[in-house]
């Protein structure tokens, strides 16, 4: 039965021997959820036991004759692992309904989601990227989903043009983003010379980044309860106790199985994690899935080689009944009642004033470029040109202190 003209979707997962009942549950309860989230009606939910994939078939022939006879054909299928162009054609030809993954459900969301100029382009290349390979052969796959999903971003005609179309497409696209990658890197320096530390929000999607931007930095940000609500990057100024400010920025939520296509749609807000001076991972204490949350989030971290120091936020402990024990620098917190927001701002500012450091240095003129270095590096308190050279108080970080311990005043 259709819903309020949702399209209906029916979803599949394959449990591998190596996998628990529970983690393929919660894998089809998030895929469920990410469904809804696309503004599908999720009729029913499939889950197949087999060794290993079928190489054609991802499920057995068998199972995807008996979803032949439950699925109408205007109806979706949605598989929870990536399928190879092969299997969904022929999957799609076998059940004789619109197929696709958990990669192009993402994909469709991130089209809906996408705000600004580069985010649409950086979703729609992703887009191109994953359906180029499934243009050879089955046509049909392609001309059945401009039906329903997958029609977001790249658009029933351009599926239909041909390959060699859609490769100048992907070309245009990658040389506009570079262009206004260089932009960021440019503006990116020029936030870095003044050296104004940068935090980075990250955390699972929902978790309560963008509330907690907005309720640390008073500004408007566009808050919702659907994933991946924020696909761009937001920077906004955060006034710490000290008179310190630094820069604080949201990114985009993470999720389990991150499609490796969807990574470099990520860049954008990646790129602000990777450079941070400090990250707060904020978890959605009321989850119950959030330690699983919380060390997909961690794994992410370590696949984009983020290293900067953490402090976990435990948020939403308005909606737990149990105390959250945490110890410091880590914070328990409420982004929506503002619950010891303020504790939070004291742990960063503490963060700030333990691993920078105020220091006078003196470079005579021979040496300027150092003074150059420091003044690239470190946040510039004072400057005074004497006869010999020139004076620089500076607040630095330890690494760059034991650089420059030769200049110190
Ligand atoms: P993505 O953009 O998907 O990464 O989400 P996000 O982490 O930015 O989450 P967002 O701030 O959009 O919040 C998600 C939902 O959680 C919204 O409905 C918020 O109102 C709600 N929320 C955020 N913080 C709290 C909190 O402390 N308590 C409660 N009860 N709800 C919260």
């Amino acid at each position: 039965m259709q819903q309020e003209n949702k399209q209906n979707a029916y979803l599949v997962a394959l449990q591998q021997s190596f996998q628990r009942d529970w983690e393929v549950e919660e894998n089809l309860a998030e895929l469920r959820e990410l469904a809804q989230d696309a503004g599908l009606h999720v009729v029913d939910s499939f889950v197949q036991k087999r060794s290993y994939p079928d190489p054609g078939t991802f499920i057995g022939k068998g199972k995807a004759l008996e979803l032949h006879d439950i699925v109408d054909d205007d109806s979706l299928v949605i598989f929870d692992d990536e399928l190879s162009p092969a299997q969904q054609g022929n999957l799609s030809d076998i059940i004789d309904a619109p197929v696709i993954d958990r990669t192009q459900l993402i994909l469709d969301i991130f089209a809906q989601r996408a705000q600004s100029n580069e985010g649409k382009i950086q979703v729609e290349l992703a887009q191109l990227n994953y359906l180029l390979p499934r243009l050879m052969g089955k046509g049909k796959v392609l001309s059945r989903l401009g039906g329903g999903i997958g029609t977001r971003g790249p658009g029933e005609t351009k599926l239909e043009t041909d390959r060699r179309r859609i490769r100048k497409r992907i070309s245009d696209l990658r040389g506009e983003l570079d262009k206004i990658r260089q932009t960021r890197g440019l503006q990116r320096e020029g936030r870095k010379s003044t050296a104004t530390p940068v935090v980075a929000l990250v955390g699972y999607t929902n978790a309560g980044k963008s509330t907690l931007l907005r309720a640390l930095t008073g500004s408007d940000v566009f808050v919702a309860d659907q994933l991946f609500a924020t696909l761009d990057p937001t920077i906004r100024r955060w006034d710490l106790n000290s008179g310190r400010w630094v820069y604080l920025t949201d990114t985009v939520g993470f999720i389990r199985k991150l499609p490796h296509t969807l990574v470099a749609a990520f860049q954008a807000t990646l790129e602000e994690v990777v450079y941070a001076d400090l990250l707060l991972h904020v978890i959605d204490a009321s989850h119950p899935q959030s330690l699983e949350q919380q060390e997909a989030v961690e794994e992410v971290l370590k696949e984009i080689g983020a290293t900067a120091p953490i402090i976990s936020v435990y948020n939403k402990v308005d909606l737990v009944d149990h105390p959250i024990e945490v110890r410091e620098p880590d914070q328990a917190i409420s982004a929506r009642t503002g619950y010891q927001l303020e504790n939070l701002t004291q742990a960063v500012d503490a963060f700030f004033l333990e691993n920078y450091s105020l220091q006078e240095y003196f470079f005579p003129f021979e040496k300027l470029g150092q003074a150059s270095f420091l003044r690239n590096n470190a946040r510039i308190v004072a400057e005074e040109f004497v006869a010999e050279g020139v004076i620089i108080k500076a607040e630095v970080d330890a690494k760059i202190a034991s650089m420059l311990r030769a200049f110190q005043n």
